[in-house]
């Protein structure tokens, strides 16, 4: 990719709009010239996305975001090379809006319509900071995906390992609602633990020989917790629990990704999804990682969390390398990683 010099370097414009966030970039040259992007708060009173109302926020938002995105770049929409848009996995209906808007643009101005797999550009974001070594291991870790995943080389994804049951994101999410805190939990778990101590000991989960995760039981434990402190009229330092769930769930993504690493000579290791912008958990890879002296890579928070500048990144490698459909083209709610390969 990145003797690529010689290649037309398209302006992107795309779209994100997979789960509860609409967001649009507008990308040239590995450069964001713009990126507005609107998180759906209106899910908290449900404790976790509700689908349909996500869908209908989408479509009432995504042409006013769109608009935003272009005035904040100064850009025409026919200046735009290429239009894209997140085309799985997630929501369905949330998907189809982010699409329906990128291939009618895409008719409109008679241009390409580039589809990118979501958790492709969550591992891709890391470009935002270097370019990739081959082969590497990436830790995706976001509301929806727990994965180790290989890259031998450029757009082509190995699963080595994945949670047996909640995602990681998922377990800061349920723990966080079950300790009395809004949607999404993980941002005030991360909050809260970094005013707390060492005090309550929660069980490791899944502590084998494998590659996976499990994190439901952590719920469990977190719940029993609670029950005993009820019980014995103890009060509860939140602040120790986040502390006690954060370190738990790090050291089980530590040791795995630690296992992993040592099976082969990696180049380097790239942390992905929204889970990855959690403080304690950077930490202590940045640490493992000066440690052991091998290179990591975690993007920024703003690229950790859904967002359309990662969307636009995959669809600019693409854009000369096979990325764009025909508008007959349909999202896939359920497209697997491992199904995405691009010779580039
Ligand atoms: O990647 P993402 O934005 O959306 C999905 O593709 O799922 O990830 C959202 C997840 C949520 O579960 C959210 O609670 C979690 O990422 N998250 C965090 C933090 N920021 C977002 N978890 C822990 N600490 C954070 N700082
Ligand atoms: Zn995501």
């Amino acid at each position: 990719m990145g003797d690529d010099q010689n290649l037309i370097k398209p302006r992107i414009l795309a779209i994100e709009s997979s789960c509860d966030d609409t967001s649009v970039c507008l990308l040239h040259d590995g450069k964001v010239h713009a990126l507005v992007t609107a998180s759906q708060i209106d899910h908290d009173q449900f404790g976790g996305v509700f689908p349909e109302l996500a869908s209908r926020l989408h479509a009432e938002k995504i042409t006013l975001i769109i608009e935003k995105a272009l005035r904040d770049a100064n850009w025409k929409l026919s200046d735009v090379d290429a239009f894209a848009a997140t085309a799985g996995p997630g929501l369905i209906g949330s998907l189809h809006i982010g699409v329906m808007a990128a291939k009618t643009l895409a008719f409109r101005y008679q241009k390409p319509y580039i589809p990118v797999h979501h958790l492709a550009a969550h591992i891709e974001a890391g470009r935002f900071v270097q370019p990739f070594q081959y082969p590497l291991l990436s830790l995706l870790v976001s509301g929806g995906h727990t994965m180790l995943i290989e890259m031998e080389k450029p757009f082509h994804y190995r699963l080595i390992g994945q949670t047996r049951d909640d995602a990681a994101g998922e377990a800061f999410d349920k723990v966080a609602r079950m300790m009395g805190l809004p949607y999404p939990g993980g941002p005030h778990i991360d909050t809260l633990a970094s005013q707390g101590k060492p005090h309550y000991t929660l069980p490791l989960p899944l502590d084998d020989d494998s590659f996976d995760f499990s994190f439901s039981g952590l719920k469990t434990s977190v719940q029993q917790r609670l029950q005993a402190n009820e019980r014995d009229k103890q009060p509860l330092d939140q602040a120790d629990l986040a502390y006690a769930v954060q370190t738990t769930i790090i050291e089980a993504l530590l040791r795995k990704t630690k296992r992993a690493f040592a099976q082969k000579p990696y180049k380097m290791l790239v942390l992905a999804g929204g889970v990855a912008s959690n403080k304690g958990l950077r930490h202590t890879f940045q640490e493992w990682s000066k440690e052991a002296n091998f290179p990591l890579v975690i993007p920024p928070s703003w690229a950790c969390t859904d967002n359309g500048a990662m969307i636009a990144l995959v669809a600019e490698a693409l854009y000369s390398h096979g990325g764009a459909q025909p508008l007959s083209h349909k999202v896939d709610p359920n497209w697997s990683l491992t199904d995405v390969h691009f010779e580039v």
